[in-house]
């Protein structure tokens, strides 16, 4: 058995949700990692459950105090957040007291597309602004990039979605329904990676030497028509599909955004910058790890299956 002092101890901030638990499950799995969880939740939580039996070590921090952050880090070599930053102070806390400490790296929560859709995007707003400060932070740094989660296609499917308490929704596409709207030509190129491969494929990067400044991963890079013409074999019907432009999306980003509802606005920002190409990531980690994940057709046949 490797000794706890050969292993590499990580941190991962932000369990409850559904992909730090993803991304928690599989770094306990994995023998050359000592594991620490950093929640808000106290262990008696039963989500925290399955973690202290592997072994985890849970820490209920306090994201408002920097000192009290950064003893809880003395001796972590790799952060790993996974707190969307709404509010920038529990992240920037967590960076001063990471650099305060001496960690060796720290991975931002980005787990989504290109540096250029963060731009753009008004929830994503803040995820650009502290890449900089990441950036200049003189720790080693990556942004995990992921595309869209797989597991979106799980919405209203026949097979209950268990992976995980994640909040699924149908964010690009809904497999079941009759009628689709297809961003674009449905040719362009969309990456989509499950939480469970995310998982996997953080829990092996946190093994490499160096990590250059962007890890991306892919469960799969296909495109829109080509998951329709998979759903109508796997169901067994034919769809309706009717193709919009990113023009008209972005106009309906503008009004849905002039009556409040930013989270419409983001869908349609979302589905526009899909037809530009910023959810197709380079799958840096395909490459230089031996992580096999699931592709759309494979996660389309366990959750939609059952109906062919
Ligand atoms: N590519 C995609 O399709 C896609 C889809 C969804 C999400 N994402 C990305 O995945 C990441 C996680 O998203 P999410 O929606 O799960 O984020 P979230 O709601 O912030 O939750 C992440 C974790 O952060 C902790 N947390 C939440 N609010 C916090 C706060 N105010 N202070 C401190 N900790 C807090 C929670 O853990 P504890 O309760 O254990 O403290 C939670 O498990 C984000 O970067 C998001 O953009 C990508």
């Amino acid at each position: 058995m490797m000794s706890t002092l050969n292993k590499i101890p990580v941190v991962l901030v932000g369990v409850t949700n559904g992909l730090g638990y993803s991304i928690a499950k599989a770094l306990i799995v994995n023998p050359k990692l000592s594991v620490t969880l950093f929640t808000r939740s106290s262990e008696a939580n039963p989500i925290l459950e399955p973690f202290i039996k592997g072994g985890a070590t849970i820490k209920n921090v306090d994201y408002t105090s920097v000192d009290s952050l950064s003893s809880a880090l003395q001796g972590i070599h790799t952060v790993i957040s996974t707190i969307f930053p709404v509010d920038l102070t529990p992240t920037r806390n967590l960076l001063k007291a990471a650099v305060a400490a001496g960690v060796k790296r720290f991975a931002p929560s980005e787990f989504a597309f290109n540096e250029e859709a963060n731009a753009e995007f008004d929830i994503f707003k803040n995820k650009k602004e502290f890449w900089e400060e990441v950036r200049a932070s003189g720790l080693e740094y990556a942004a995990f990039r992921t595309g869209v989660f797989l597991d979106f296609f799980a919405t209203g499917a026949p097979v209950k979605y268990e992976e995980a308490p994640l909040n699924i929704i149908s964010l690009i596409l809904d497999i079941g329904a009759e009628e689709k709207e297809i961003p674009g030509t449905g040719d362009e190129k969309v990456t989509f990676t499950s939480a469970h491969d995310i998982g996997e494929f953080v829990s092996a990067a946190v093994l490499l030497e160096k990590w250059p400044e962007e890890l991306g991963m892919a469960g799969e890079t296909t495109t829109l028509n080509q998951v329709v013409h998979d759903a109508e074999e796997i169901l067994g019907r034919k769809f309706e599909l009717t193709y919009v432009t990113p023009q008209e999306l972005r106009k309906r980003a503008d009004e849905k955004g002039a009556t409040g509802d930013w989270f419409g606005r983001f869908i349609c920002q979302v589905r526009a910058a899909l037809v530009e190409g910023k959810g197709d990531i380079k799958p840096y980690l395909n490459e230089v790890t031996d992580v096999k994940p699931t592709g759309v057709k494979e996660f389309l046949k366990k959750y939609w299956g059952t109906q062919a």
